[in-house]
């Protein structure tokens, strides 16, 4: 196992990635007050990984309270929400009962929200079981769920008290859920790391393939470059907004076709391709450099041709992102491979690209 640090002005916690780690309690006991858990899973995640965690806990004298969520991005909501407000409730949980968000990015970031807002401020612990969450949602403290009108629109930044990434719960996720993991760890090499960049090509096989090792060391990678971004810019006024690369596109898609008929790492897969064909259509990008970063998409298994919402649809649906400022869309986009920068676009740069050969002619 090895952790991570991420430093903020007024806290600091540990990510530890490696294997092994479910039936840790000794990484868990020191967030937990008064021998009590809640445990929030939902329907697919908990039968496979529930009864270890809860087991290892009971042999430590802690209770656990289980709440079982539906499963998928349609119940990132309200209701579902008030559902781990309903039991945290029933079962007298106080403001000390520290949550354990067990599963994906959706459980993550329900929890975390949860979290936030029970009693003005429970703490967490993210165990995250996609390749996404290990990545991504489980490191930084965005939580959130989603409204009719937008994704992600309703949410705190709020912190967890520890992150738990252990590879072998990714050894049941399935091949799609696996790629759209990939598309985040792409993510990193394309806005800060063009080393990175190189050591994909070689190794997305390997991780396609689930070899441990190299997982390890792309969710390794990836923490760290997100944990100093987050340090940096914790409520994304700045530095942190590079993170959204390919999502201003990509949450379009999510939001144009339904929430989960796309999902987040595809559409963010495809949403980066055409931030590069952005890039090139204002010079800073060559056309080999598209190419590339269409082979690596690829090579991650993911889409790389997005679908045809219409530009007014494009327009209207990315006209609800967080980046936009005083009524204008802000992209993140290219200087280089590995060196990106945000910027809004213009007309004659958006008309071409949202009718142009990365959009799916239907
Ligand atoms: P998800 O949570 O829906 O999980 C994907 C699917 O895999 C689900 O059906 C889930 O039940 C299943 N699953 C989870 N772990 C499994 C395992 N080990 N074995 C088998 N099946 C498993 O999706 P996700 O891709 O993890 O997360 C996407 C969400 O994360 C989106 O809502 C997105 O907005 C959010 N997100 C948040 C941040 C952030 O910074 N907070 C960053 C990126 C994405
Ligand atoms: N996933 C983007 C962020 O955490 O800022």
């Amino acid at each position: 196992m090895i952790t991570l640090d991420l430093t903020l002005p007024d806290t600091r916690y540990p990510i530890h990635i490696g294997q092994q780690l479910l039936d840790r309690v000794d990484l868990l006991l020191p967030h937990i007050k008064h021998n009590k858990v809640a445990v929030v899973s939902n329907t697919t995640v908990a039968p496979l990984y529930l009864t270890p965690l809860r087991a290892a806990l009971e042999a430590q004298g802690i209770s656990v309270i289980p709440i079982i969520l539906p499963d998928g991005e349609d119940f990132k909501t309200w209701e579902t929400l008030n559902l781990i407000f309903d039991a945290l409730l029933q079962q007298r949980c106080e403001r000390s009962t520290t949550l354990i968000a067990l599963g994906g990015g959706v459980i993550g970031d329900m929890v975390g929200f949860a979290a936030a807002c029970y009693q003005r401020g429970a703490p967490f612990i993210q165990i995250p079981t996609t390749l996404l969450a290990q990545v991504d949602s489980s490191v930084g403290g965005k939580t959130a769920i989603n409204h009719p009108l937008g994704k992600n629109m309703i949410g705190a930044f709020y912190q967890p008290k520890a992150v738990i990434a252990d590879m072998d719960l990714l050894d049941s996720l399935p091949e799609r859920e696996l790629s759209a993991g990939l598309a985040e760890i792409i993510k990193y090499g394309l806005l800060g790391n063009a080393e990175f960049l190189s050591w994909l090509e070689q190794n997305l096989p390997a991780l396609r393939s689930k070899d441990k090792n190299v997982l390890s060391h792309a969710v390794q990678t990836s923490c760290a470059m997100k944990a100093d971004i987050v340090s940096q810019d914790e409520k994304e006024h700045g530095v942190r907004a590079l993170l959204n690369l390919g999502h201003t596109f990509g949450h379009a898609i999510e939001a144009g076709l339904g929430f989960g008929t796309w999902l987040h790492g595809e559409a963010v897969g495809a949403g980066m391709l055409l931030a590069a064909e952005a890039s090139r259509l204002l010079g800073n990008l060559g056309e080999a450099d598209v190419q590339r970063v269409k082979r690596i998409l690829e090579l991650a298994g993911l889409p790389t041709m997005s679908p045809d919402l219409g530009v007014d649809t494009w327009l209207e649906l990315m006209s609800h992102d967080k980046k936009v400022s005083g009524g204008e869309i802000r992209f993140v986009l290219l200087r280089s491979l590995g060196q990106a920068y945000v910027a809004p676009l213009a007309a004659s740069v958006l008309q071409p690209l949202l009718t142009g050969r990365f959009i799916e002619k239907t």
